[in-house]
């Protein structure tokens, strides 16, 4: 790719934007935030890692939305993270009104882009910027299962002891305490963890996979996580840049898709170089629709604020 740019140079911004830098993604990275000086001083303290890691990405940053010219995929990281005791839900109306007047610069500076939305909370968020945009859903979506996914495959190779190579985990839904742990498709090289684990041990790594935000917010006190959402956003980035085809959980619109519409979700999909090139529709058992729908329902809820 040649140009990714990152709103936000806070610290998911940051983190993503090393990441990014470091596995020479693309070309030209852009970081983009209100605050003077914030989002310059992180493109050039990652620049001066370049001969240290040996990547050729060059970085800019400024607080003009024109940088964004030219990008072809923009991730939005700008808005507040949530406090400690505070859900995801409880940063929606501010961080709606950054996301609109963001949509608005984006289009104008980088109307053919693509849009990986971080923000939280991120499934409403994504919501409203395929609304607001007039996009395809295939430009427009965001990123919450593959960090889901990511946090229970540890607790699973902790649990076990085995390797996290070998273990797959996927978690669909919205990115909230109701998300779907999908143990049936999680494995250990192809191996259901069933297979591994008791009851006991499954229903902790499912409770702990569910508010794994919070337990490194509350540990952290000042801030949320960032490395882990930095390195999930920086997969799927790959996925896209490099034309994987890679199937990762991902928020998007569903258009009938698990007999549902007009809402985004984390699903299954096919990320490639037009962004979700497809949306893969599981069958999914009475217990597992009904957990579905449960976190459908909050997703909702949320959407029906903005209306
Ligand atoms: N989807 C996920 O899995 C996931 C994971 C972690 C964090 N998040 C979310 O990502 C967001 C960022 O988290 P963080 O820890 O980096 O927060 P942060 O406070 O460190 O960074 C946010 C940045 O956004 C900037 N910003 C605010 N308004 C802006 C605007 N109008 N234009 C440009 N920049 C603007 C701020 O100046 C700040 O630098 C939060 O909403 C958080 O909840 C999502």
């Amino acid at each position: 790719m040649e140009k990714i740019a990152i709103i936000g140079a806070g610290r998911v911004g940051e983190s993503t934007a090393q990441f990014l830098a470091k596995n020479d993604t693309c070309r030209e990275l852009v970081l983009l935030d209100v605050r003077e000086g914030a989002a310059e001083g992180a493109a050039l303290d990652i620049q001066e890692t370049a001969p240290l890691f040996g990547f050729d990405t060059r970085l800019k940053g400024g607080t003009d939305a024109a940088i964004l010219s030219g990008a072809e995929l923009v991730v939005i990281t700008a808005g507040i993270p949530r406090k400690p005791g505070m859900s995801r839900s409880d940063v929606l109306d501010t961080n709606v009104a950054i996301l609109d007047k963001l949509v608005d610069g984006i289009m104008e500076h980088a109307p053919d882009a693509m849009l990986l939305l971080v923000s939280n909370p991120v499934d409403v968020l994504t919501y409203r910027a395929w609304q607001r945009t007039g996009w395809p859903r295939n430009r427009v979506f965001g990123q919450a299962g593959v960090l889901d996914s990511s946090r229970m495959a540890s607790f699973v190779a902790l649990e076990t002891g085995l390797s996290v190579n070998d273990i797959n985990a996927m978690v669909l839904g919205g990115h909230g305490d109701s998300m779907v742990p999908m143990l049936r498709y999680s494995t250990i090289n192809g191996i259901p963890v069933r297979h591994f684990l008791s009851e006991e041990a499954i229903a902790r790594i499912v409770e702990r996979t569910r508010h794994g935000g919070a337990e490194i917010l509350a540990l952290k006190q000042t801030s949320s996580a960032y490395d882990a959402p930095a390195a999930a956003i920086a997969a799927m980035v790959d996925a896209i840049a490099l034309d994987r085809k890679r199937v990762l959980p991902t928020v998007a619109l569903l258009e009938g898709e698990y007999g549902e519409r007009d809402v985004a979700m984390g699903v299954p999909c096919i990320l490639g170089r037009n962004g979700v090139e497809s949306v893969i529709e599981l069958p999914l058992e009475p217990s597992e629709r009904k957990e579905f729908d449960q976190s459908l329902a909050g997703v909702r809820n949320d959407i029906n604020r903005l209306k």
